[in-house]
């Protein structure tokens, strides 16, 4: 179990919450990279964890601590319950999703929508701490055009400005929330799609700054198009942590650097060669169901930017030679990749 769990209220660097992305092989991968920043799972609804198969959803390798579950509802009795089934897997936190902007999980007024409706997103929060004493946390964005999304009846359906933002967070905060993560940008809930409400509504840092600003006893964490550990720095001057998300992703080496950022400023400082090692061992004691590009396929970022890149991606994606495994594969990786590269540390 990690030595980090008794800060997990003030991650410095988390990595983001990603569907078909941060599930349990990419989670495994990351942590051989960072063994201080908090890790999330993808986001589970209520639903799926109240009648869905929980092991499938829930379980996780003790090695990917402190790690956080995220959860989309929009009903409190239905969060209670999801929270309270959770509290048998022992996560380190609990997130609300109410970022997402996708029509399956905002059209069912979970996700972003619920920006529009602080108190029922206060009265989750409250029934979630009432089923545990883990840290309780909201991800959302600096506001939402619900045009098209939000009843008619509603009134407001622009809900862009500062002032809708910290409205929001000043009714949210009664119950008591351990942490903000902030995305920068609005969600426009109608007309886009997730990836492009990743990409087309400006970013607006300022806005994030501000809001620590105006709420200084808040933990607030920024999000959003933060893709270097020198703009993890810069942002750190103003917030109390940065969640990254794509970044970590596309050039996960970078994670190797980010424990710097906590405590004592100690790096991971792990080589390719020892990340790739660390998955042969994970690989090595995997169950037979799991396909094994499974696993791999989260790794092709390994070697970003670096000599050897494109062979590394070519060698990690199927079809392989019949006789091969994910394991034969990773073993030629270390023979024939260039070493200088496998042996390279952020720090030497
Ligand atoms: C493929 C993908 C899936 C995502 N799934 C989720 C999710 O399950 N829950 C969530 O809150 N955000 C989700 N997001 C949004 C990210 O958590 C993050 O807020 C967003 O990508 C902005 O951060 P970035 O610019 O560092 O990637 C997803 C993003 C991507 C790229």
């Amino acid at each position: 179990m990690s030595q980090y769990i008794s800060n997990i209220k003030s991650p410095k660097v988390s990595i983001a919450p990603m569907v078909d992305r941060t599930d349990r092989h990419f989670r495994y991968f990351t942590r051989l990279l960072t063994k201080k920043s908090l890790l999330y799972t993808e986001m589970i609804t209520a639903q799926a964890i109240i009648h869905g198969d929980r092991n499938m959803l829930l379980d996780f390798d003790v090695f990917e601590r402190p790690l956080a579950l995220q959860i989309a509802g929009c009903d409190a009795k239905n969060i209670g319950k999801a929270v309270k089934i959770a509290e048998g897997w022992d996560y380190d936190e609990i997130n609300l999703n109410v970022g997402c902007p996708s029509d399956r999980v905002s059209g069912n007024e979970m996700g972003a929508s619920l920006m529009a409706y602080p108190e029922l997103v206060r009265d989750m929060v409250k029934v979630m701490k009432e089923n545990t004493d883990k840290p309780i946390t909201v991800k959302h964005r600096i506001g939402i055009d619900g045009n098209g999304v939000l009843p008619d009846n509603f009134g407001r359906k622009l809900l862009d400005k500062y002032e809708d933002l910290t409205k929001f967070v000043d009714i949210v905060e009664e119950a008591k929330v351990d942490r903000f993560t902030v995305h920068a940008r609005i969600a426009i809930l109608a007309g886009l799609s997730p990836k492009e409400n990743r990409e087309i509504p400006p970013i607006r840092y300022a806005d994030v700054y501000k809001l620590k600003n105006d709420f200084p006893h808040l933990n607030i964490e920024i999000n959003g198009g933060i893709k270097t550990t020198k703009e993890i720095k810069e942002h750190l001057n103003y917030v109390d942590g940065v969640m990254i998300g794509r970044a970590a992703y596309d050039t996960p080496f970078i994670l190797s650097e980010v424990d710097k950022f906590f405590d004592d400023g100690e790096i991971n400082n792990i080589s390719r060669r020892e990340v790739i090692e660390g998955l042969i061992q994970y690989l090595s004691n995997l169950d037979d169901n799991t396909r094994e590009y499974n696993v791999l396929k989260h790794a092709m970022g390994l070697f970003y930017g670096v000599r050897g890149s494109k062979n590394w991606r070519q060698l990690i994606t199927p079809p392989w030679d019949k006789e091969k495994n994910a394991v034969d594969v990773l073993r030629e990786a270390l023979e024939i990749l260039p070493q200088d590269v496998l042996n390279m540390r952020v720090q030497e």
